[in-house]
């Protein structure tokens, strides 16, 4: 007897199946696979009833290596796939199929996965340098292979101690810079997987590198230090090659290869590169060139147990700005409109034998000289000197800059300059507008100082001697990081690293790689980096917001030992008294009332800032016992939490309610009692209006104001700072043409000076370390309040990943529209509204299949609010669709 067949339901599929991982990675690490789908679908009543998953050794799907079967569920965000042993370069395919009320669907496209050397007995290759110490030229290094056939299938595993270039007959194999990155070296070192089948062919082929200081050996910190991984920088490659016939063969960096240098004579991070043309090999990346006069490479010593699969995105250009070339007395000015991470491409007409110098620096000084000064010891200097008569296009190697604007000094002619972004290419996620311009530049200076600062590790700034993975910004400023850009896969690279850092109490550093540590694992004399409050807690805050923002559950199972650390350590360190011992702490850092050279001494107490961060750590950490974790652990933490919270309020209370930092606190920490709150959000509302929305508040504590403010009934005050424009504010900085976010709200000072950035004022007058930087994103954190609060949608707990947003839209004088667009693993959330003259809301929203808005209306008593023409209450629920939802009489904050 035959079935009949089930009817396959057209009008619906699944659209976009993918892992946690970004889509172009291969060689990914033996992380159990999560999918997500989105699902297109005709019917707008359809719901998914149930799903399956394949996952298939093949790409028809003819060996299926494991099913769901078919699961009663709605799920579609970070579903757990079955259980598979990954094993070193599997590839796998994955397919999905839901049923909706309506039958199921078909097969999804299939996705593949390819996973990496996961063993480290499978790198054979070893590490092969040329014994060159620091700052010497770049080693090139070559090796021809001979291969009987075109091979059908070929990997390139590479790394290297310093960064690396690979080149394959002549062909960089990746496109991207700062290979491998930046993980904490001592612990973790990425290998890249690159498919390099097509650039391979029968007979004789050439393998090439550069290899160059980077981070391992290179000028890192600002104490001036090199070396911090190693005195010796090498390469690592194992080119894998499989025939049609079934045979394969392996190619690995070993002593038959052999070094030599070329035209890169220095580079640097901080400092830059030195080309000198003259020294160009022409051919050396190409089979048959003539390297019998190149020296044999040695062996560089490596333990082999550090290397990784990368698991988040490289570095790649992502942006390019036009410079003007403005000719000047004694050299050229690149005037430049946007404040990047990257390099400047020139193209010279010059002579053989000249010089070419580019200078770099975020603002200018009056006379349009280069400020060098907020660079401190980075040279960011590129130069180059050209090989022959004629036109040359100059970029930099190994090497990036902070910069807007440039200068070149040089005989040659330039004929053109651009300005080249680079960023670890993270996909972006949402997109804002509204009617304010200021609000717009604000919100597109947020997207650059992310872009900037994500190069590899998320960093304070991009430009001066610093460039460091500082775990109090990255806290800061990580929920506006995920509302932006899809950047789940590299915070959890990141975190990886943190918990690899952390010390054996449970310590976390400040920064992470943490290079204030020496080769032992101790801390260096007279820092006390590490266990700071809001820098520490990044442990805890980051994974939540991972969940929050993309329904990570992963996150916090992989990080819930590292997390449990933390809090354990702050355990530790109270003992038995009520509070934290009082220690040196960062506190609210860059409280702009501190004294300029104390940025440490902000106004509200760093005890009550250290305890309440304390406390919602313990907070944080209950919540992840609970959804991965062990239940009775978390009511333990909760119920010190409660403790702690009664503690601090009973006996810092009082003065935390002086300062907007303490108040801020106290409302989004939970720190003061329910029956306080109202009472409390008024003062804070007052503070503020009376300060006529100044911003008073410094690293951690200006995150935390808007929302005190606008979840409290005082949305008017968080809109009196947000749109203030004068000294000290945001949009202040707008009006000084900043187009990034800057690191003290007046590095641009009212009369047009630059801030000294002094730090540590010697008694003679001379600051010798200054603190300015116009690329800090730590401010820029208030994006993820614009498009909870102006455009309306925010994720929320009970749908984390925009399963569930609320949708609350608050319209305020001044703004006549908003509009914003999220990419969630469901499908595009899409929102705009408009205020007609007459008061008349009108919101249009999108909400993508499976996913549910909760809606909440700016409705007055007599407002009449309607849904698709259809008069409603003002709040509402609602399933996919598109929606036209009005409100007459609008309610419209004033500010
Ligand atoms: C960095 C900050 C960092 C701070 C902590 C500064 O030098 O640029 O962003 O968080 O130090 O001390």
């Amino acid at each position: 007897m035959s079935h009949a067949p089930v009817p396959i339901d057209r009008q619906t599929r699944v659209a976009a199946l993918k892992s946690q991982f970004p889509k172009t990675l291969i060689g990914l690490p033996d992380v159990e696979i999560a999918l997500s789908w989105a699902i297109s679908s005709d019917r707008i009543d359809a719901a998914q009833l149930s799903y399956e998953i394949e996952a298939s050794a093949d790409s028809n799907f003819t060996s299926v290596l494991a099913a769901t079967g078919v699961v009663d569920s709605p799920k579609q965000v970070s579903v757990r796939t079955p259980k598979l042993v990954a094993y070193s370069r599997e590839i796998r395919y994955y397919r999905v199929k839901i049923q909706t009320e309506y039958g199921w669907t078909d097969w999804s496209e299939s996705l593949t996965v390819e996973f990496g050397l996961l063993d480290a007995s499978d790198y054979l290759a070893v590490f092969i340098g040329d014994s060159s110490p620091k700052f010497s030229p770049s080693p090139i290094l070559r090796k021809e292979v001979i291969l009987s056939n075109a091979p059908t299938k070929a990997r390139l595993y590479v790394t290297s101690l310093g960064l690396n270039h690979f080149y394959i007959n002549g062909i960089d194999t990746s496109n991207t810079f700062l290979n491998p990155g930046w993980t904490a070296y001592r612990h973790r070192l990425l290998v890249e997987t690159h498919d390099v089948t097509h650039l391979l062919h029968e007979g004789v082929n050439a393998l090439g590198a550069e290899i160059s200081d980077g981070w391992w050996r290179g000028k890192l910190g600002f104490m001036n230090e090199s070396a911090l991984y190693g005195n010796e920088i090498g390469l690592f490659a194992q080119l894998e090659v499989a025939y049609s016939d079934g045979s394969s063969e392996t190619f690995s960096t070993d002593t038959d290869w052999v070094s030599s240098n070329a035209e890169i004579v220095f580079s640097s991070i901080y400092d830059g590169s030195t080309i000198d043309f003259r020294n160009a090999k022409p051919g050396w990346k190409q089979p048959g060139f003539d390297a019998s006069d190149w020296q044999n490479t040695s062996i560089v010593a490596c333990n082999k147990h550090i290397l990784a699969p990368r698991s988040t995105n490289p570095v790649r250009k992502v942006g390019e700005f036009a410079l003007k070339v403005e000719p000047q007395a004694d050299r050229s000015l690149l005037r430049g409109t946007q404040n990047i991470s990257g390099w400047v491409r020139l193209v010279v007409d010059g002579k053989a034998g000249q010089t070419v110098v580019v200078r770099h620096a975020e603002v200018l000084e009056p006379g349009d000289k280069l400020h060098t000064k907020a660079l401190r010891s980075a040279k960011a200097t590129d130069t180059y000197i050209l090989q022959t008569d004629g036109r040359h296009v100059l970029e930099p190697r190994f090497t990036f800059h902070g910069f807007q604007h440039a200068d070149v000094v040089t005989e040659a002619e330039i004929v053109s300059a651009v300005a080249v972004a680079i960023s670890s290419d993270n996909d972006r996620r949402s997109w804002f507008e509204s009617s304010d311009y200021h609000l717009n530049r604000l919100h597109e200076n947020v997207v650059w100082s992310q872009l900037d600062n994500f190069v590899s590790v998320p960093t304070d700034c991009p430009q001066r001697d610093e460039r460091l993975g500082w775990t109090g910004d990255a806290q800061a400023f990580a929920s506006t990081s995920n509302t932006l850009f899809n950047t789940n896969a590299f915070w959890n690279s990141w975190l990886q690293d943190l918990a690899l850092e952390q010390f054996e109490n449970g310590d976390v550093t400040a920064i992470v790689p943490d290079i204030f540590k020496t080769g032992e694992g101790q801390a260096i004399d007279g820092w006390i980096m590490e266990g700071r409050a809001g820098w520490a807690d990044a442990a805890t805050i980051i994974p939540l917001s991972l969940y929050e923002y993309f329904a990570d559950e992963q996150v916090l199972s992989a990080q819930l030992e590292s997390m449990r650390k933390w809090v354990g350590a702050l355990l530790t360190r109270r003992g038995n008294e009520k509070f934290l011992p009082t220690q040196f702490q960062f506190g609210d850092w860059c409280d702009p009332d501190a004294p300029g050279d104390r940025p440490w001494e902000a106004k509200v107490s760093a005890d009550y800032v250290a305890n309440s961060f304390f406390a919602h750590s313990l907070d944080l950490l209950a919540r992840a016992e609970r959804l991965v974790g062990e239940k009775t652990a978390a009511e333990s933490f909760e119920s010190l939490s409660r403790a702690l919270k009664a503690d601090i309020w009973h006996q810092m209370g009082e003065a935390a309610r002086l300062t907007t930092a303490g108040c801020s606190i106290a409302l989004e920490f939970d720190i003061a009692p329910a029956e306080q709150r109202t009472a409390l959000a008024q003062h804070l509302a007052d503070m503020v209006k009376n300060d006529e929305g100044m911003i008073t508040t410094g690293f951690l504590a200006t995150p935390l104001v808007l929302h005190a403010l606008s979840k409290n009934g005082h949305a008017d005050a968080a809109y009196a700072m947000l749109m203030r424009r004068d000294f000290r504010s945001w949009l202040y900085a707008i009006d000084k043409g900043a187009t990034s976010i800057w690191e003290r709200w007046d590095a641009i000072r009212e009369d047009g000076s630059i801030h000294t950035g002094a730090m540590d004022t010697e008694p003679d007058g001379q600051d010798d370390s200054s603190m300015i930087s116009f690329n800090h994103y730590a401010y820029g954190a208030v994006v993820d309040w614009i498009y909870r609060n102006v455009a309306g949608i925010a994720p929320s707990l009970d749908g984390p990943g925009y399963q569930t947003a609320v949708i609350e839209p608050k319209p305020a004088n001044g703004l006549t529209f908003a509009k914003a667009e999220i990419k969630s693993a469901l499908g595009k959330w899409a929102i705009d509204w408009k205020l007609d003259p007459d008061q008349k809301l009108i919101v249009n929203l999108d909400v993508p299949f499976g996913a549910k808005a909760e809606v909440q209306l700016p409705a007055q008593g007599h407002s009449v609010v309607r849904c698709n023409g259809v008069e409603i209450g003002s709040s509402l629920t609602l399933t996919y669709g598109k929606y036209l939802l009005t409100v007459t009489d609008a309610a419209v904050i004033t500010y």
